[in-house]
This record gives structure tokens, sequence and C-alpha cells, in this order.
């Protein structure tokens, strides 16, 4: 397997994306102990710092259509809970679309990037933060994130998340390639949803909204009946449970 251990980088997900356009395998995956320009969705930035947490891309080059890619997000998500489950006992849930959360508070995002024609899915980068060891967040942060540390009450080797992250990963990616049960991991998805049967604030046709999360659809859009009366999906953007 290519994996790629970096003590600095930008970001694993920019590395990643140079890599592939240089031929690098389905697979491969770049670690970094510190990233220096980490990202996080909606063109935020992703605070990386050395010692405490997991940062790493995982480069697939799936065949599948664009609109084909939300299932792989869902998977990512899926993939981090188990594992993050199956090593700290921790109760991991997804906050859609795939904030990983114990409790109320996250403790792993997930950044998917893709390069792709209209037809064909040339790579998929899936960029997975963990904060894994960190004692404590400063005040502002610490309403909102968390870490295995804090909610487990003791260190795990990172070495160890991450390998059964990767395990979890790829069978459920042998799985879906197998074409077996998509409904399953759909099924997965919803029953570790937090946000679902929630109220839940959205931003939609320009204006903040409010309404009930009431599914996740088969391509990973929730779905919500408006207050102002409709059931609409979203597909991108923020939600606030
Ligand atoms: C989010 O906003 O929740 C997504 C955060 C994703 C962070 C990870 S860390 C590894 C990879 N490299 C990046 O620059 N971002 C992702």
């Amino acid at each position: 397997k290519n994996i790629v251990a970096l003590q600095e980088v930008d970001s694993t997900n920019e590395e990643a994306k140079r890599q592939a356009q240089c031929g690098a395998p389905d697979g491969s995956v770049f670690l970094a102990e510190r990233q220096t320009g980490g990202k996080g969705r909606l063109g935020r930035t992703w605070e990386s710092p050395a010692g405490t947490g997991i940062w790493f891309s995982v480069l697939l080059r799936p065949s599948l259509v664009p609109s084909e890619i939300s299932s792989i997000t869902l998977l990512a998500g899926i993939a981090v809970c188990r594992g993050i489950r199956s090593v700290t006992g921790c109760a991991a849930k997804l906050k859609w679309p795939n904030d990983v959360v114990i409790g109320s508070r996250k403790v792993c995002g997930i950044l998917t990037e893709m390069a792709a024609e209209i037809e064909r899915v040339e790579y998929v980068v899936l960029g997975i933060g963990i904060n894994a060891n960190t004692e404590a967040f400063p005040a502002k942060l610490a309403e909102k994130a968390t870490s295995l540390r804090i909610e487990a009450g003791s260190a795990f080797p990172r070495a160890a998340i991450l390998r059964a992250v990767l395990k979890e990963l790829e069978s459920l990616l042998l799985n879906a390639k197998a074409g077996s049960a998509f409904q399953e991991i759909l099924d997965e998805y919803k029953f570790l949803c937090v946000s679902l049967n929630r109220r839940v604030g959205f931003f939609w046709n320009g204006e903040q909204q409010t309404g009930m999360a009431v599914d996740v659809s088969p391509s990973g859009e929730l779905i919500v009946e408006r207050d102002g009366g409709g059931r609409i999906s979203i597909n991108a953007g923020e939600v606030v449970v």
C-alpha cells in the first residue's frame, strides 16, 4: 500500500491532489504530523498542530460519475465512526453531512474534494482530521470541539485509530464496489446521524430558514420539512442542529 507520512505539509488534501496529478494509485494515503494550511469545509481553515491530531487524506480513483460521489462521503463518515468506536469505545455519531461528533461536540471533520469531467470522476480526495489526543481546547472552541482523549479520559495511540479507520474504509469501499447493499450503508448512516428527527436551521433560497430533518436521500441529501411548508432536499452548506 502507498502510505506517505510527512512531518509537515500545507494540507494533506493538497498533497494528495498534487500526487494524483503525478499518477499516485487508488488507495494512496497522505498523512502529516502538522499542516500549515489545513483546510476545512466551506472555505474555513482547520487548525492542525503537531502531536495530538490525525491529519490525513485518502486518494481514490473510483469508477463513478460525479453525482455518485456523495455516497463515498457518507461512507467515509461511517468508517470514522466505526474506527473510533472500535478503538476507544466512544459513541461517535454523525452530524449531517459529515461531522463526526461525540455528544454534541465535533471530534472529526471530513473534507471531500474531487476532480471530474461531466461524465467521469478522475479522482476523489477524502480529507479526514481527527482530534485524537488534544488535552483541552481554547475557551472559544471548547463548546463545539472535543477530542477522543477528553471524551475517554485517556490518550490513544494515533496509529491504532488510523489503522482502524482505514480498515473500515477499505471494507466499506470494497463492499460498495461489489455493488452490495447500498441500502445497508444508508441505513447505517441514518442510524448514526444525529441530525435526523431534529429541528435544523439552514440557508435556503437566499434566506435563513428552519424545519425538521426527516430523512437522508440515497444521494446523501438531507430531506427537511420546512416550517414554511414543503419538503426540500439540502445538499450543501451548513446545518445547525
Ligand atoms: C471540516 O470543515 O469539518 C472538514 C475538516 C477537514 C480537515 C482535514 S485534516 C486532513 C485533510 N487536510 C486538510 O487540509 N483538511 C482535511
